[in-house]
């Protein structure tokens, strides 16, 4: 933001005299920054009017503008930030409450106790999407589907569905990991699956999963991802 728009902010637009007196922010703001970047977390996204942004902790970084409009928490400032087509970047800091609004000038550098404000990282909601693909524990919840690993294997979780030809297998078997831990052990097979009401394990060398929705609740398969 410029500082012509921010004296457009200041004035009527953005910052109205009321909101003003309700955001005024006095300090510091310790809880507030912690909760963005407390545990040594380096950044995160924040979400303000629906819209998600990226924001990088304890950084600082020029953003053209040594204006700054005091504001209690970094949605707020990037709140006004983003009212304002020529603001691209806040920097907001916890001792005030202080928040710059501007164009991205330079590069982040260490600031404790200040933090950075911009459009989402395309990386960051790529992240954030692939979460429930990352590696974890073989579990069935509704109909995600994720991967997860045992035995250094990777299986792909899918829920409620079973291969058409399979196996029952010998043993005890308490749940899905038990009945993928197995599967490692035999190059044979590529689908575990675990019937949950009756703790039953099935194996199969298919090599086709159906995109057809749960017809089967009781059944957790796991699919191997060949190395
Ligand atoms: C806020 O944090 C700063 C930096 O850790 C510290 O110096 C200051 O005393 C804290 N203020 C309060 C009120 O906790
Ligand atoms: C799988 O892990 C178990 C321990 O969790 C270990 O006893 C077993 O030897 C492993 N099997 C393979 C094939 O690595």
């Amino acid at each position: 933001m410029r500082f012509s728009h921010l004296a457009t902010a200041l004035g009527a637009t953005h910052l109205a005299a009321a909101s003003v007196a309700t955001t005024a922010a006095r300090g510091p703001y310790n809880e507030t920054f912690d909760q963005y970047c407390g545990n040594g977390r380096t950044e995160g996204t924040l979400t303000v009017n629906g819209k998600k942004f990226s924001y990088y902790c304890d950084v600082a970084q020029g953003t053209g503008s040594s204006h700054y409009v005091k504001l209690s928490t970094p949605e707020k400032c990037m709140d006004v930030c983003d009212d304002d087509d020529d603001c691209s970047i806040a920097v907001w800091d916890r001792s005030l409450g202080q928040c710059w609004l501007g164009q991205p000038a330079g590069t982040r550098v260490p600031y404790a106790g200040r933090m950075v404000i911009t459009e989402l990282d395309p990386l960051a909601s790529c992240q954030e999407s692939l979460a429930k693909y990352k590696p974890g524990p073989p579990t069935c919840a509704a109909s995600d589907r994720k991967i997860a690993e045992v035995n250094d294997t990777s299986f792909y979780i899918v829920c409620g569905q079973v291969p058409s030809t399979m196996t029952k297998q010998e043993g005890v078997f308490n749940n899905l990991e038990d009945c993928l831990r197995l599967c490692t052990t035999s190059s044979a097979c590529s689908f575990a699956s675990f019937e949950t009401q009756r703790k039953l394990c099935y194996h199969s060398s298919e090599d086709f999963v159906s995109t057809k929705p749960n017809p089967f609740p009781d059944w957790d398969t796991g699919v191997k991802i060949p190395r």
